[in-house]
């Protein structure tokens, strides 16, 4: 299956450098619907993805549905303090259990027939199952389906077909970068969300091309110096770029408190990370943002870009002009994204174009992320 998108030519120009006639995947992979499907099967299930935080749950009783790779999760604060994630489905006719967030909840209990669950996702009750008035209290029944979870700090990963390597394994390289920054004194500010008519692979993939930031955003072009800024390096399943910016604090929200006990010279990095194939991690001194895509077909893609601040700031009033400067900063970048990512969507119903030609000073990130889904799918 793989073989007829994945040709033998197309495996040969992944492995070939930039610049000796290497290149990237062939547009199928960006446009065909059953292609999706089997990242949907072979990717996202297979791999360790960012579902939510700590943020979204911080309570026992609260309850957060999701989607990973198209398919529905809730993640759950148990009132035994544990954190949970299952399959979002009851398990008697299949009808989704939980379709919002929810606080300070004892059950979850199906809206179609309602069997009841307990967080910790064993069945509690089943109305009228042996005939009207006849209640069912199973000691054990068919519970929800859990799924592997880890954490990361305050961040929630789960990994759909429990096979994934080890999350110790898979976090260490971006664990070991971000040493520095006391992640848990993050708190989510605010979600934003955006649309695009495009792949979502080109959205992570615009996300760690450092090239186009002349062309496309003059004003993080004038703010971080492109001396400093170069193509994303790669360390297994992180692509990461650190890079010092030397310009006074303007436009992305000023006089917000910095991580506590940050180094000095951790004051002035700003870094940009792609935890593969899940999510981007950028860490300024007093924030980190954590972006998300939500593929809904081949070219249709939703991202959310979630603002973590430090501490108070994320609600304090105080800090209420500071946290709009950080929103409008981040609006403003997406904003002159959205272009340039659905050009390239429209560009892959070209037969003139297969993979691209790659500049080796800029473009080894696009085909270190290509040659993992390869890896990942076969
Ligand atoms: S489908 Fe959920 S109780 Fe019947
Ligand atoms: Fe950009």
């Amino acid at each position: 299956m793989l073989d007829h998108y994945i040709t033998q030519e197309v495996a040969d120009n992944l492995r070939r450098p930039p610049g000796e006639g290497g290149s990237c995947l062939p547009n199928a992979c960006y446009t065909d619907p059953a292609w999706l499907e089997l990242e949907n099967e072979r990717l996202f299930a297979r791999s360790w993805m960012y579902a939510g935080s700590l943020d979204n749950i911080p309570e026992a009783g609260d309850i957060f549905p999701t989607t990973v790779g198209n398919r529905p999760v809730v993640l759950v604060h148990g009132h035994d303090g544990t954190i949970r994630a299952f399959h979002n489905v009851c398990r008697h006719r299949g009808a989704i259990l939980v379709e919002h967030p929810c606080r300070r909840r004892r059950h979850m209990t199906c809206r179609y027939h309602a069997w009841s669950y307990g967080l910790d996702g064993a069945l509690v009750q089943r109305p009228h199952f042996d005939g009207v008035g006849r209640h069912d209290r199973p000691q054990a029944g068919p519970g929800l389906v859990e799924i592997r979870l880890a954490r990361f700090h305050r961040a929630i990963f789960i990994n759909l077909d429990g096979e994934a390597e080890p999350f110790e394994d898979y976090i260490a390289p971006l664990a070991r970068r971000l040493a520095g920054h006391d992640l848990d004194a993050l708190r989510l500010a605010k979600t934003l969300t955006w649309e695009f008519r495009a792949n979502w692979k080109l959205v992570f993939e615009n996300y760690f091309d450092t090239y186009h930031v002349f062309a496309i955003h003059p004003r993080l072009d004038a703010f971080a110096t492109s001396e400093g800024r170069r193509g994303f390096g790669s360390e297994k399943k992180l692509l990461h770029m650190e890079a010092k910016f030397d310009q006074p604090e303007t436009g992305r929200g000023v006089g917000l408190p910095y991580y506590p006990g940050l180094a000095p010279g951790l004051e002035r990095l700003e870094a940009a990370y792609h935890l593969f194939p899940s999510c981007c991690y950028q860490i300024w001194p007093d924030q980190l943002t954590v972006f998300q895509v939500f593929p809904l077909a081949p070219d249709h893609t939703i991202e959310h870009l979630h603002v973590f601040l430090i501490g108070d700031a994320a609600s304090d009033p105080e800090f209420g002009e500071a946290r709009q400067g950080v929103y409008d900063m981040w609006d403003e970048l997406n904003r002159e994204d959205v272009n340039a990512i659905e050009w390239m969507q429209k560009g892959r119903r070209s037969p003139a174009f297969e993979g691209g030609v790659l500049a080796p000073c800029w473009d080894s990130s696009h085909q270190h992320f290509a040659r993992l889904v390869v890896e990942t799918m076969t």
